[in-house]
């Protein structure tokens, strides 16, 4: 199928479709579902409320045919949607479409041989530290190192590789650590990569302070073992690329706090229950789901998803100001990274 270009208001097309699965997660990851939100009104969203596989093969599909090459599940924890493979199988079948998943890990050493053989590409996994404890501080569920690994190794045994591992770094918690991270996986093939903490949602109780710079990783890591900067490898790529000038391959840093990457942001997303958001950062989305339900015919649907993406003007990490930090906005949880 040719696809249709569209543009939003800064002339950017969607390209990258993140597919939010389910918005449960059996982690507690201090920055994204802290147990104490739980207390404070945030629910998971009811059975009835979350898309089909059918219903979201159907929106990929129609986002395939408005440009986007790459789709990501993502969650809360994907591979807690029950049968997941099935619904791999499904959106493999879409033609010149690399499909990834974003994983904390906990259940990929079962899951990584079906997940392969259903048609997922690679897998991004994410593992905080490598310190026991720093880690648990992290996910808040005494999940260990190990088990994560192990996952690690069975997505590469089952070939879904290069794998990323990304690591968000908190002031005080984890960035002791960064630079064994980076040591450990330097030759494996695995690239290791470094977030910095952002400030999605409202449940994290984000503060600037808390927040370890792109800079000062590398800083850390280049002090021990050299690094020098690579090209992006494409438009909008998230991540600033570096190498180990010994060859021991790649790092990742990805400064959504200090070093904004909206100019180039081609990412569209749907929410588990059928909403599609612009940004990470949005308050409010729209619907897909009432009109899939109603029986839209796919040009109708179509023209929803243009019409929104034409109207888009995000670029909130760009101008993160006084004025939109009191705004509600969504969860990562419910949109997934
Ligand atoms: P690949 O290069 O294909 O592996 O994907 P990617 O670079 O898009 O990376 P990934 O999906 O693993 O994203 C890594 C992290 O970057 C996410 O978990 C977020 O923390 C952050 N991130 C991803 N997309 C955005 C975005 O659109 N805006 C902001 N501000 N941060 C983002
Ligand atoms: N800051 C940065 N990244 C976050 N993620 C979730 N919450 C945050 C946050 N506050 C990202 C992590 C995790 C992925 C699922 O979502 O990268 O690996
Ligand atoms: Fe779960 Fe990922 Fe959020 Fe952690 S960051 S609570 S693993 S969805
Ligand atoms: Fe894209 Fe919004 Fe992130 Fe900017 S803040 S890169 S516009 S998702």
């Amino acid at each position: 199928m040719k696809s249709e270009k569209i543009e939003d208001r800064l002339g950017r097309s969607p390209r990258d479709l993140r597919i939010s699965v389910t918005d449960r997660c059996n982690f507690r990851c201090r920055y994204c579902m802290p147990r104490e939100a739980f207390g404070e009104g945030f629910q998971f969203l009811p059975r009835s409320e979350i898309l089909s596989f059918e219903e979201i093969f159907r929106v990929a599909r129609l986002f395939h045919g408005l440009g986007v090459e790459k789709i990501r599940l993502t969650g809360g924890e994907p591979l807690l949607r029950r049968d997941l493979p099935v619904l791999v199988g499904k959106l493999s079948a879409i033609p010149g479409v690399e499909l990834v998943a974003t994983t904390n890990g906990s259940l990929l050493a079962e899951m990584a041989a079906e997940l392969a053989g259903a048609g997922l590409s690679r897998v991004t996994v994410s593992l905080d530290s490598l310190d026991e404890e720093a880690f648990r501080r992290m996910n808040d569920v005494d999940f260990s190192v190990a088990t994560v690994m192990e996952g690690i190794e069975a997505a590469a045994r089952a070939g879904l590789t290069p794998i990323k591992v990304n690591s968000v770094v908190k002031r005080g918690i984890n960035e002791h650590t960064v630079v064994n991270f980076a040591r450990f996986f330097k030759g494996s093939g695995h690239i290791p990569r470094f977030i910095e903490y952002m400030d999605v949602g409202t449940t994290n109780g984000w503060r600037m302070d808390e927040v370890v710079t792109g800079a000062e990783i590398v800083e850390m890591i280049h002090a021990e073992m050299p690094i020098e900067p690579v090209e992006s490898e494409y438009r909008g790529e998230v991540a600033k690329r570096w190498r180990y000038r010994d060859g021991g391959g790649e790092i990742g840093v990805i400064t959504s706090v200090t070093q904004a990457f909206c100019g180039d942001c081609t990412r569209a997303r749907l929410s588990a229950d059928g909403k599609i958001y612009t940004c990470l950062f949005a308050v409010n989305g729209t619907d897909l789901r009432l009109p899939l339900r109603e029986g839209a015919s796919d040009e109708e649907l179509s023209e929803i998803i243009r019409r929104v993406w034409s109207a888009r003007e995000d670029r909130y990490s760009e101008i993160r100001s006084s004025e939109t930090e009191g705004a509600r906005r969504i969860e990562m949880s419910y949109i997934g990274g």
